[in-house]
């Protein structure tokens, strides 16, 4: 099926940033790490509600590279709740098929919880339903810039002439290679903005902005957005499709 003209089918590539936690907890006078542990539950559905809808790629964004500046004892709650989703989720994940992948700076990371992404990653490999990709340590420019690197390098090196760095060379050297652009962007929480995610893979996506917070976000809100993604007329730059 077409993904060009206004009802074309499932978003190949959904991506999400889960935003809200912390004033969905605030509002209901509740400490911050509680709106984060809803947001696993949530995560879960939206995972769920991903395969349902035959959605190929499910790109996270669970914990950024500016995450960092926040107060202490909140990094070491998100940690450990990465490290409590791998530890639960991912023998069920492994069994529904789905292939785990991680995106994102991985130098410096704590020895502990790369063992445990680089182990998930390696039991669902060979996964062939969603792929469910977890954005960690990640961000855009910091991605862009390791990828310009290692071009840098290569150039250098006399392995690959500067003519030929072409838009597609330097997609395959981002950490999402290989993967499909994202054809839908969700964010919840009412923001509208891309706060350093997929800067250059978002390029012709649809961005869908939801006031709901990360939460509360379920099967139907999901549904919704992809609706909403399916009444686009997406023209990649081009023009609507002239009728004779
Ligand atoms: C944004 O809400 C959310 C995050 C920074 C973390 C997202 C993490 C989870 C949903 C759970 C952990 C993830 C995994 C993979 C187990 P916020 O804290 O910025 O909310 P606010 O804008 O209301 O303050």
């Amino acid at each position: 099926m077409s993904a060009k003209g206004p009802n074309h089918g499932a978003p190949r590539h959904v991506a999400i940033i889960m935003d809200g936690n912390g004033r969905w907890a605030s509002e209901r006078g509740w400490p911050r790490s509680k709106g984060h542990r809803h947001g696993v539950e949530a995560l879960r559905r939206a995972v769920r509600a991903a395969g349902d809808m035959g959605v190929e790629v499910l790109t996270l964004y669970s914990f950024s590279a500016e995450n960092w500046s926040r107060p202490e004892t909140e990094v070491r709650f998100l940690l450990e709740l990465l490290r409590r989703f791998i530890r639960t989720d991912v023998a069920e994940l492994h069994n529904a098929g789905v292939k785990i992948m991680m995106i994102g700076c991985r130098k410096g990371l704590d020895p502990s919880i790369l063992a445990m992404m680089e182990e998930a990653e390696a039991l669902t490999r060979e996964n062939t339903s969603l792929k469910l990709v977890i954005a960690f340590n990640y961000g855009s420019r910091q991605e862009i810039t390791r990828a310009v690197q290692v071009i840098a390098r290569k150039v250098a090196e006399g392995k690959i002439d500067a003519a030929d760095v072409t838009a597609a060379v330097i997609s395959n050297h981002l950490d999402t290679g290989g993967l499909p652009d994202p054809d839908l962007l969700i964010r919840t929480g009412g923001e509208q903005r891309l706060s350093n995610y997929l800067l250059w893979q978002c390029a012709y996506t649809e961005f869908v902005f939801l006031p709901e917070y990360w939460p509360d976000f379920n099967a139907d809100l999901f549904r919704r957005a992809v609706e909403e993604f399916q009444s686009r007329d997406r023209r990649f730059g081009g023009i609507k499709a002239q009728t004779a």
